[in-house]
């Protein structure tokens, strides 16, 4: 669980910085910190009213996320490995180091990964278990010059490594669309859809609103050149915890930012470049790589009903 400290960083005493006194330190166990990060969070608005670690149920969900409904591995002696570990179905996910293998090779990350949980007989200093263990880096949430509030490290963070998740509630299709469409252009959009394409064609939805009640995966924003991948990490639930991995090194005082298209993870799907999408008008991307694509990705099927 992330311990929120109102102490101010180095960073926050830089001039052109309005920083909110919000940080997030590496976890602490136990439900003390779980309670300082809501209460902090709370009074943090209207930035997001609810702190949450975890996915909650929302309206239309078909799973309760907080359900744990996987069998464990019978590891009780050796490592978990592939081969015999039943959680390591087709490779090992982490190395010795904790970080994400194969990290950039597309190819790599169209394998599920599920950690081990709570129903394993392994200990929780098994390998496989990463996402699991929370938040590792010192990160704060700071107001940026033209994209609102976005969330930077204040520590090293070496390619791979888990970084944060995108938690909040977790809706069915229909309520994805309509909060979509009581929205303007004018509002931040916090609500993804994260698509997995598994066998025969099948795909797997998931769709997450922090908006009100969210983590700080909220506060990132969008790079066409970013140094965070998303992978969707499934632990005691079908639905995925959508875990944010350092693409890249990422040097202290580096804005955290990942594809909102979720290029990294899926082929682009040739999205037009006019600024107009079904006749709405599609928001200017601030990102400044060289590679920017000029707007923020679009979700149209969230757009379009049916
Ligand atoms: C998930 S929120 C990110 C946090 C948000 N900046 C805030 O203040 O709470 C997504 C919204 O942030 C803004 N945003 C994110 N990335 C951006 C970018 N590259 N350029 C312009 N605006 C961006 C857009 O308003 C977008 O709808
Ligand atoms: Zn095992
Ligand atoms: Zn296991
Ligand atoms: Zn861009």
């Amino acid at each position: 669980m992330p311990q929120l400290c109102a102490a101010l960083g180095p960073l926050e005493s830089q001039k052109e910085d309005r920083t909110l006194p919000l940080e997030l330190r590496r976890n602490t166990p136990g439900a003390l910190a779980r309670r300082e990060a809501s209460s902090a969070f709370a009074s943090a608005e209207p930035v997001l009213r609810k702190y949450t670690p975890d996915h909650v149920e929302g309206p239309g969900a078909d799973t309760d996320p907080t359900q744990a409904v996987f069998p464990g591995c019978a590891c009780t002696t050796a490592p978990c490995l592939p081969g015999t570990c039943s959680c390591l179905r087709w490779q090992e996910n982490y190395d010795d180091h904790l970080r994400l293998r194969g990290i950039g090779a597309e190819a790599d990350h169209a394998v599920p990964v599920f950690e081990c949980n709570i129903m394993c007989q392994c200990s929780d200093r098994c390998r496989n278990r990463v996402v699991q263990r929370g938040l590792q880096f010192h990160l704060q949430v700071f107001q940026t010059d033209l994209k609102g509030w976005g969330l930077r490290t204040l520590e090293f963070i070496p390619k791979g490594r888990f970084v944060c998740e995108y938690a909040g509630e977790i809706l069915g299709s229909s309520e994805a669309q309509r909060r979509i469409h009581l929205q303007t252009i004018h509002d931040s959009n916090y609500i993804l859809a994260v698509r997995e394409h598994v066998s025969q064609g099948q795909v797997l939805a998931t769709f997450v609103d922090p908006t009100h009640t969210g983590n700080v995966g909220r506060f990132l924003n969008h790079s066409c050149a970013p140094n965070l991948l998303m992978v969707p990490v499934r632990i005691d639930s079908m639905v995925p915890k959508l875990a944010l991995f350092a693409a890249k090194d990422i040097l202290p005082g580096e804005e955290l930012c990942y594809d909102y298209s979720g290029r990294f993870l899926n082929r682009s799907d040739g999205e037009d470049k006019d600024g107009l999408d079904n006749g709405k008008l599609r928001k200017p991307c601030y990102c400044g790589a060289k590679s920017c694509t000029a707007f923020l990705p679009y979700d149209s099927s969230l757009y379009c009903p049916g």
